[in-house]
C-alpha cells in the first residue's frame, strides 16, 4: 500500500520563497511523496504488520484510510524572514584545553577527572576536510550488519579498547570528550564560571555529528579501513527498538553497566527508569512511530522546535535553555541503556555515556534523523544565524592532532564524506494515525473536572498539573498557520538536583467552558533529561531554569480545538523534584530561511 500521500515534503521547490513578503502565497508543494535527495525512502511499510487492534482503549493503530496525519498547511510554502540577530552577541567558541577542571557527574555520582591529554604547546589547526575523492563512509542499520561488517566493526573495538588510556584514540580518551563537554569541565573562553555545554541547545546536533565524524575515523585507522562507517541503530523503525543484538554478544560491543531488564525490551521514547511501562512491545512500536511522526510534522516549520533554541557565547545552555524535541526522544534510549539507578551508568548519566559502544551507534541515529530532517526542509539551512555557523569545537582527529571545526562545515555530510543507507521511514508514512477519539459528547456517566488556570506563581510539579491556557489566537486560517507555528511554552522548569527528569505533557480540548473530560487528551510531548551537572556556581546563585517548546499547530486539529479560545494542558511526573514556572501558548514565525 504504498501511499501516494506524505505529509513530509522533501523537494526544495516550496521553499525558494525567503524574499516573499507574502509567503503564505507561496507555491503549494505537491501532495505526493518525492524520494528526498539522498534517497532515503518514506515507502509505506507494511502496514498491518504494526496493527495492535483497535479495540484496546488509548493504543495505536494504523487507519487503514489512509488519511493524512494532521493538515499539509503549515508545513509548506511558508517562507519566513530571516530571525533578527542580536547585534551584540558571538558564537560559542571552543574551550581553553589548560583550563580543564574537574568535572561533576550529577546525582549520585563521584567527581570525575575527564580531560584530556594536552599540554600547553599542543598545536590546533583548523580540521582539513577530507578530499571529495576519498571513499564515502556509508552508515548502516545496526540490526542489520552482515558478518564482513560485523566482523571489522568488533576488530576496531577490540583495538580502541586495548590502547593505553591515555592515547587520544583510546575509548576512555573518547568517553571523557563527551564528559568534558557536558559536566562542567571548561569555562566558557572570557567568561568564568559559565559552563561550556553541548546539550539543551542549538549545537547538540553539530557537536555530536563532529563527535562521532572523528570517532568513525579513528575506529576505521585502527582497522586501516578507510571506507569504516558507524552502524546506526535504527531505533526509529520498529524492527530496530530494541538494543541491536550485535551489541550483547560478549565481546567488544558489549557493556558491563547496562540495565539487565531492558536488553530486550522496546525502547519507549519516554521511557523512564522509576515507572513501570503500561505499554507491550507492540503498543511501544506504534507510539513511537506516531511521536516521530509527531516530532517531524510540527517541527519541521520551525529548527528550534527540533534542534533547540540558541544558545551564544557567555550563556549557560545548561540551565537556561529548551532543548529540541529530538534530543528529548534521544535521551530516552540513553535512560533505558543505562543503570536504573544513581549514578545511572553507562549510557543513562552523560559524564559516562561514551563508555558503551552503543553510544556512538545510538548518536548515529541522531544524526540521521536530523540529516532527514534536512532533507524534509530541502536543506535549508537550519538557523541562518552566524552565531550558529560560527560556533566552533576542538577535537582529537584520526591522526592525534588537535583540530578546529565549526558548525557551517558539517551541514552536508558529504563534505565530512559519509552518507546513511536508505532505510524505510516507517514513522514518516502517512498513515500513522493516532486512534481518535470519538467527537460525541461525554455520556452523563463521565464526569467533567473544572480546571482554572495555571495562576501567577511557580507550582510543584508533584502530582498532574491540568491547567486552561488561552490560545493566542483560535480559529486560524491555512495561511495563518502556514506563516506561526502554535507553540506551547512551559517554562520556569526548576530542577533541584542533578538527577534524572521526565514529565509528559497533554493537550485536550475542553468541552466547554472550564470544563474537560477526564481523559488527559493527545500527547504534545515530553521534557527528558539525563542526569548531568547542569548548574554551575553562577548558574546556581542565578537559578536558572529551563524551558519547553512544542509545536501544536496540527495538534490542535487533530483533538478538534481549533475552534476553541483555550485549551487544557496536562502535565504529568515521571521521574524528578520539578518546579514549574507557568504555561502559555505563543504564535511563532515559521523559517524557511535559505
Ligand atoms: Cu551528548 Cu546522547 O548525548
Amino acid at each position: 500500500m504504498a501511499s501516494s500521500l506524505s505529509f513530509l515534503a522533501t523537494t526544495a521547490s516550496p521553499f525558494h520563497h525567503h524574499h516573499s513578503r507574502h509567503p503564505r502565497k507561496a507555491a503549494r508543494a505537491p501532495t505526493h511523496f518525492s524520494p528526498s535527495a539522498s534517497g532515503a525512502s518514506t515507502n509505506a511499510t507494511n502496514a498491518s504488520a504494526y496493527d495492535i487492534g483497535g479495540d484496546k482503549e488509548s493504543i495505536l493503530r494504523l487507519d487503514r484510510r489512509n488519511v493524512l496525519l494532521g493538515t499539509l498547511g503549515g508545513l509548506y510554502g511558508a517562507a519566513a524572514l530571516g530571525r533578527e540577530n542580536t547585534a551584540v552577541a558571538t558564537p560559542i567558541g571552543p574551550p581553553d584545553l589548560s583550563k580543564c577542571k574537574t568535572a561533576h557527574a550529577g546525582t549520585g555520582a563521584e567527581d570525575v577527572k575527564c580531560c584530556p591529554p594536552y599540554k600547553d604547546n599542543s598545536e590546533i589547526v583548523d580540521y582539513k576536510f577530507p578530499t571529495s575523492s576519498t571513499p564515502l563512509r556509508i552508515r548502516k542499520p545496526a540490526h542489520l550488519l552482515d558478518a564482513d561488517d560485523l566482523a571489522k566493526y568488533e576488530e576496531a573495538y577490540r583495538r580502541m579498547r586495548a590502547l593505553d588510556k591515555e592515547d587520544p584514540w583510546s575509548l576512555e580518551q573518547q568517553a571523557r570528550v563527551h564528559c568534558q563537554y557536558c559536566d562542567g569541565a571548561y569555562d566558557q573562553v572570557g567568561f568564568n564560571d559559565v559552563q561550556l555545554q553541548v546539550h539543551f541547545s542549538w549545537i547538540f546536533l553539530p557537536w555530536h555529528r563532529y563527535y562521532i565524524h572523528f570517532h568513525e575515523r579513528i575506529l576505521g585507522k585502527l582497522i586501516g579501513d578507510d571506507t569504516f562507517a558507524l552502524p546506526f541503530w535504527n531505533w526509529d523503525s520498529p524492527d530496530g527498538m530494541t538494543i541491536p543484538p550485535i551489541f550483547l554478544k560478549e565481546g567488544p560491543l558489549n557493556d558491563a553497566l547496562r540495565n539487565p531488564a531492558n536488553l530486550s525490551r522496546v525502547v519507549d521514547y519516554q521511557y523512564s527508569p522509576t515507572t513501570e511501562s503500561p505499554y507491550t512491545d507492540e503498543e511501544l512500536k506504534m507510539k513511537n512511530l506516531y511521536q516521530m511522526n509527531k516530532t517531524f510534522r510540527e517541527s519541521l516549520p520551525l529548527p528550534e522546535l527540533f534542534l533547540g533554541d540558541p544558545v551564544r557565547a557567555g550563556e549557560e545552555a545548561s540551565a537556561s535553555k529548551t532543548m529540541g524535541q529530538i534530543e528529548s526522544i534521544h535521551n530516552a534510549p540513553h535512560q533505558f541503556v543505562g543503570l536504573p539507578d544513581a549514578p545511572f551508568r553507562d549510557m543513562g548519566n552523560l559524564y559516562s555515556s561514551g563508555y558503551d559502544p552503543l553510544f556512538y551507534s545510538h548518536h548515529s541515529n541522531v544524526d540521521r534523523m536530523w540529516h532527514i530532517y534536512r532533507q524534509k526542509r530541502g536543506n535549508k539551512v537550519d538557523f541562518n544565524d552566524p552565531d550558529w555557523l560560527n560556533s566552533s569545537f576542538i577535537f582529537f582527529d584520526e591522526n592525534k592532532q588537535l583540530v578546529k571545526v565549526k558548525v557551517a562545515d558539517c551541514l552536508n555530510p558529504l563534505k565530512l564524506r559519509y552518507t546513511y543507507e536508505d532505510v524505510e521511514l516507517p514513522w514518516a508514512n502517512s498513515s500513522i494515525k493516532k486512534k481518535q477519539k470519538a467527537k460525541a459528547k461525554p455520556r452523563s456517566r463521565v464526569s467533567l473536572v473544572e480546571v482554572s488556570e495555571f495562576g501567577p506563581d511557580p507550582r510543584p510539579l508533584d502530582s498532574t498539573i491540568r491547567a486552561l491556557v488561552q490560545r493566542p489566537k483560535k480559529s486560524r486560517t491555512k495561511g495563518e498557520k502556514e506563516d506561526d507555528v502554535e507553540v506551547l511554552v512551559i517554562d520556569g522548569i526548576e530542577i533541584p538536583d542533578n538527577g534524572p527528569v521526565n514529565f509528559q505533557v497533554y493537550v485536550a480540548a475542553p468541552y466547554g467552558g472550564n470544563f474537560v473530560g477526564p481523559d488527559l487528551g493527545e500527547s504534545a510531548g515530553n521534557f527528558l533529561k539525563l542526569p548531568h551537572f547542569h548548574i554551575s556556581k553562577k548558574g546556581d546563585a542565578e537559578k536558572k531554569k529551563f524551558s519547553l517548546k512544542l509545536g501544536i499547530s496540527n495538534l490542535i486539529e487533530e483533538i478538534d480545538a481549533e475552534g476553541s479560545e483555550k485549551v487544557v494542558v496536562s502535565l504529568v511526573p515521571k521521574v524528578g523534584d520539578v518546579n514549574i514556572g507557568g504555561i502559555h501558548i505563543d504564535l511563532i514565525k515559521t523559517d524557511w530561511t535559505a
